[in-house]
């Protein structure tokens, strides 16, 4: 604390006496230190004047006509707005004052008349010091509070972002673990597919230039020995021919889908690509709807989900494909949930739900101006009541059962979207009607 501090500068003092001269020789005395002297000549104007001037100091005396010091004193520190200002008592030698009733109800000194004029300066720069020393400690302690709250609230967000980055660290672990997986398997597949295949092409051509080769046979040799008929009558010769090109297309059907299950695998995984590459959105959503399409199909609760694709002209992305697919596979994972949970619901009310169709749409575009891709998932089930809407983007929020919902698929589809490709993602939904998601990423 600075040493030279003039406690009288800029200080009020309120002087109460009912006596005219009493208050023009106190005043005058306290006038030479500086500060302002406002005065009350009885305890109710006193009061009313501490209240809406709010002096640093009140001189009370004791002995008044109306309301006495003592009565002015305790009216004054049960009000709130001016229980803090200190009070002195004045009191003449001659009243019977007591000290120690004076200093309980509230009176911080007491100066007795006639006085000295240095002593009663000296007793008001004493509680005039008190009560600065005691402002400022009050400003400390505030100002303590709010670097003390700051710091709190520093170090929880801190705290947050390291939560929130070890949760990332443990999904990105997780999801390059399952990316490693998914890619390790479609290697395998593809390996094997790639000769049954390609060797798939010989035996089609093989069988065909057997079959014709047959059929010339035959005609050459119209009337064969009793063996070769009997034998082709026991083989079904005739059935045989005629069924093969049907088990050839059928095997090529069922060779397409595990070649393009294959690939939708690795391009859903992608763990080879560690930056940003151009990709195609729509290639995204597809290998995805591929690898959930067991989840598509109809099961005990309800019928076969219905993708319905409003794709638009996209241009490719820059992106990491692994992150997006995820994204993509949370949202519409979520979307089956949803249903899966709607047509539960409506079966354990015991209502009929065989007419109604469950659908996810999916909606992409192209904003120019923003430069910037949408998609839009959209399904019919159930909907997120409002007050529910307002958590699901936060970590481990979750409505489904323990052990299916683990309340982060969103958390990290929104940070993978926000935070790594600066885009945004929101959620429109009517209960009773739905549930939209709005991912838009900029292209570049
Ligand atoms: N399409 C949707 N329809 C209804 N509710 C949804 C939908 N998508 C998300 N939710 C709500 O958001 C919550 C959080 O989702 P998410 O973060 O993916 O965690 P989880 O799926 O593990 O519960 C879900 O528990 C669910 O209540
Ligand atoms: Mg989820």
């Amino acid at each position: 604390m600075k040493k030279d501090i003039d406690f009288f500068e800029n200080t009020t003092i309120l002087i109460v006496d009912d006596n005219p001269t009493n208050l023009k020789v106190l005043s005058n005395a306290i006038a030479h230190s500086g500060c302002e002297i406002l005065v009350s000549i009885d305890g109710e104007s006193a009061i009313e004047q501490a209240q809406y001037a709010q002096p640093d100091l009140i001189l009370l005396d004791v002995m008044m006509s109306g309301i006495d010091g003592f009565q002015t004193c305790q009216k004054l520190k049960n009000n709130s707005a001016t229980q803090d200002i200190p009070v002195i008592f004045l009191t003449a030698l001659s009243d019977k004052f007591d000290k120690v009733q004076g200093l309980l109800i509230g009176g911080v000194d007491y100066i007795t008349k006639p006085f000295q004029v240095e002593e009663v300066l000296a007793r008001i720069q004493v509680q005039l010091k008190l009560r600065y020393l005691t402002k400022q400690l009050e400003a400390q302690n505030r100002h303590l509070d709010q670097r003390v709250e700051e710091r709190t609230k520093e170090l929880s967000q801190a705290l947050n972002k390291l939560k929130q980055s070890q949760l990332q660290l443990i999904q990105s672990e997780k999801l390059s673990s399952l990316g490693q997986l998914v890619a390790g398997i479609a290697h395998e597949i593809n390996n094997p597919l790639s000769f049954i295949v390609g060797n798939f092409e010989f035996i089609n051509n093989y069988l065909s230039a057997l079959i014709n080769h047959l059929q010339l046979y035959h005609q050459h040799y119209p009337n064969p020995n009793i063996d070769i008929v009997e034998n082709a009558n026991f083989i079904e010769l005739e059935q045989l021919i005629q069924d093969t090109p049907h088990i050839i297309s059928s095997i090529n059907t069922g060779l397409a889908r595990i070649s393009n299950i294959s690939s939708s695998l690795r391009t859903f995984s992608r763990i080879d690509i560690s930056n940003k590459i151009l990709f195609d959105i729509h290639e995204g959503i597809d290998s995805t709807l591929i690898i959930l399409s067991h989840r598509l199909k109809y099961n005990q609760q309800r019928s076969q989900i219905e993708v319905i694709k409003n794709y638009s002209n996209l241009p490719l992305v820059e992106c990491y494909p692994e992150q997006i697919n995820q994204v993509f596979m949370n949202l519409l994972a979520n979307a089956i949930d949803a249903l899966d949970e709607n047509s539960q619901n409506l079966l354990d009310r015991k209502l009929n739900n065989n007419n109604m169709i469950n659908t996810i749409t999916i909606t992409t575009g192209f904003n120019e101006d923003k430069k910037s891709v949408s998609i839009n998932f959209k399904d019919n089930a159930m909907g997120v009541p409002l007050e529910i809407q307002e958590h699901i983007f936060e970590q481990f929020f979750t409505t489904k059962p323990r052990g299916k919902g683990t309340g982060l698929g969103l958390s990290i589809s929104r940070q993978i979207i926000e935070e790594k490709h600066n885009g945004s993602m929101k959620c429109f939904s009517v209960l009773g009607e739905g549930t939209e998601f709005l991912v838009e990423i900029p292209v570049k």
